[in-house]
């Protein structure tokens, strides 16, 4: 489409603004980051909440973000940009997000765009400390963005996954899966005894989706006047092309397990054939938030954007993975021959009988290889699938329609150059070519592991 007079382009958007970003040591958060600073040249400041550990403080956590390799192109084109990012100390899970007074005025008077990225992603943290990141850290996110004097818009980054209860997700808000008071009260009576925690979850898979589904309600209902959209992305996956061509630092969601298959340590996943595998590259993801925070804020009701494939570009699991497997023996990189996938839905306690067999299988041949000087790494490959395809089970065996009517019409309402800097269309994923770009970003950074790349995954 030809942008007409009074379009204003997403870099005018964010031109002279300073945005807040929260959970920008992230995944998705980093490459968030890198892109509003080098595909906005003229962005004012981004702010970037950054909680302290034990080990490091916050400014040796910005030099470690600003050490990765997605960096390169700014710190080569324009370094002197990288002063516009500025660490915030602060915890979603403290009260005022554990903020220093001057830090808060400074958002206070300075910020116009908040995008919240930052959670808990662990599929099964106890309820409790779920809630504290979740869904406090939501509440404490949006009590900041009240006091915010120019605040422009809103941007909250949700789950997919968030109303699995449902097998068409539309891109509209629904109800919550319990009263937020219960949950509570639960966790004050029960604490995190699996059995009251399970009810109380209501038929949703863990307490990531729960509590994200929550803060999915506490944002609609307490959004107010502050125009609000609400971003559910899919599984998250390596960049197309942005920062990095098949740029990833994580072996959370698919990527472990495709990893394993690839080698032909997985052969059988529980699945159907036909179950959509929705998979969105982490490039799109971060594109649709930032033209939706310069597309979506001029109403009032909270926009709801499904950052999917499935649903105009679907690929089935069983194909995705043996686009993977092909280039895994095109690059002759597989452990052992032929990797291929079979997919069955087996009983979980059968899941666990042929688990416990293929970790005794791989603890003898282990033992064996021992014997001859050789590397052992089966058994522990062996117990690693078990705990990954466990908690994703849930997510192999059924399958969801993710609507994304609304994004693939911001897509076309965008002028030709955004859309070429800022694609957020799945439509113009190629699987094929994609599943290459993915392989090969795996092996380059993940396995080769250049210098600062993260090393906590976690279960999902
Ligand atoms: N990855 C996916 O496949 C996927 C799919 C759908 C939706 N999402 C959503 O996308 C968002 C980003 O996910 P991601 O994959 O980038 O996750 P991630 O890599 O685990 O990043 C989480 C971010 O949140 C921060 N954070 C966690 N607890 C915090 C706290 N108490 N105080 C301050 N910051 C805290 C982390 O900071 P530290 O560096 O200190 O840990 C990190 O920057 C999340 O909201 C997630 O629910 C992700």
């Amino acid at each position: 489409m030809i942008a007409h007079d009074s379009y204003k382009s997403i870099p005018d958007f964010y031109a002279g603004k300073t945005v807040f970003v929260t959970g920008g040591t992230g995944f998705l958060g980093k490459v968030l980051v890198e892109k509003l600073v080098y595909s906005c040249p003229a962005l004012n400041k981004i702010y970037v909440l950054i909680r302290e550990t034990s080990k490091q403080n916050v400014l040796q956590k910005l030099k470690q973000l600003l050490d990765s390799p997605i960096f390169t192109r700014l710190k080569n084109e324009r370094p002197e940009d990288l002063n516009k990012i500025v660490p915030i100390a602060g915890d979603l899970c403290k009260p005022n997000l554990d903020l220093e007074p001057s830090d808060e005025e400074k958002l206070i008077d300075e910020v116009s765009v908040v995008i919240h990225s930052g959670a808990t992603v662990k599929f099964n943290d106890a309820l409790e400390y779920a809630m504290k990141i979740n869904y406090q850290g939501t509440e404490q996110v949006m009590r900041l963005c009240r006091k915010i004097k120019n605040i422009k818009v809103f941007v909250y980054i949700s789950t997919a996954y968030a109303h699995t209860q449902l097998d068409i997700i539309e891109e509209v808000i629904y109800p919550p899966p319990a009263r937020v008071a219960e949950v509570y009260e639960t966790i004050k009576r029960h604490g995190n005894n699996e059995k009251n925690i399970s009810k109380i979850l209501n038929g949703q898979p863990n307490t990531y989706a729960f509590t994200k589904a929550l803060a999915e309600n506490l944002v609609a209902e307490n959004h107010g006047d502050i125009p609000t959209v609400v971003i559910r992305p899919s599984i998250i996956t390596a960049g197309i092309t942005e920062p990095l061509e098949g740029w990833v630092d994580t072996w959370n969601g698919a990527t472990g397990i495709l990893h394993l298959m690839g080698n032909a340590l997985c052969r059988v996943l529980p699945g159907n054939k036909h179950s959509i595998l929705d998979l969105i590259p982490v490039d799109f993801v971060c594109n649709l938030t930032l033209v939706a925070a310069a597309k979506c804020n001029s109403s009032k009701k909270v926009t709801i954007l499904n950052s999917c494939s499935g649903s105009c570009n679907p690929i089935t699991l069983k194909q995705f993975c043996s686009l993977y497997c092909n280039v895994a023996v095109k690059r002759k990189t597989n452990v052992f021959p032929f990797p291929y996938l079979i997919l069955f839905n087996p009983h979980i306690w059968m899941l666990k009988v042929m688990s416990y067999f293929l970790m005794t299988m791989a603890g003898l041949a282990d033992f064996v290889m021992r014997i001859f000087g050789k590397q052992t790494m089966l058994f522990r490959t062996q117990s690693k699938l078990y705990s990954i395809v466990k908690s994703l089970r849930y997510f192999l065996i059924k399958s969801w329609l993710f609507k994304c009517e609304r994004v693939c019409a911001l897509n076309a309402e965008l002028s030709d150059l955004d859309r070429a800097v800022f694609n957020c269309d799945p439509s113009t994923i190629h699987w094929e070519q994609y599943a290459q770009i993915y392989f090969d970003g795996v092996t380059k950074f993940l396995l080769e592991k250049p210098k600062n790349l993260r090393t906590d995954a976690s279960n999902n």
